[in-house]
């Protein structure tokens, strides 16, 4: 494994922290109905949170040598609040996939 896959990865990762950012925020904006009320700031918190990650990722890939991607993954807001919560749920199982992947990739490295 190269560190050329290690920074492909961290580009990946930065993808999607930038698509959820702007979900999470694009459905802050479009919530509907009284659940979507009850999760409203939730989502704002969390967009922002996720902008963060992004940054995180990025302050270390540029460490690392590499440049960070400004393309986010697809984005999918959705309709109602049911399919916006199930499309959040997927992205982060994805999430955790991928992030489990890097951590592996960088011991690999390492060792
Ligand atoms: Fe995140």
């Amino acid at each position: 494994m190269s560190s050329k896959e290690l920074l492909d990865l961290l580009n990946a990762a930065i993808a999607r922290e930038l698509q959820v950012s702007i979900q999470y925020m694009w459905q802050h904006v479009q919530w509907k109905g009284v659940k979507g009320f009850a999760v409203s700031d939730e989502l704002k918190k969390i967009a922002i949170t996720e902008m963060k990650h992004a940054e995180m990722i990025a302050e270390r890939l540029n460490y690392l040598g590499g440049t960070p991607t400004t393309q986010p993954d697809p984005i999918n807001v959705g309709e109602t609040l049911k399919e916006m919560i199930e499309q959040d749920v997927k992205d982060e199982e994805k999430a955790i996939k991928l992030y489990k992947q890097i951590i592996q990739k960088a011991r690999d490295l390492a060792t």
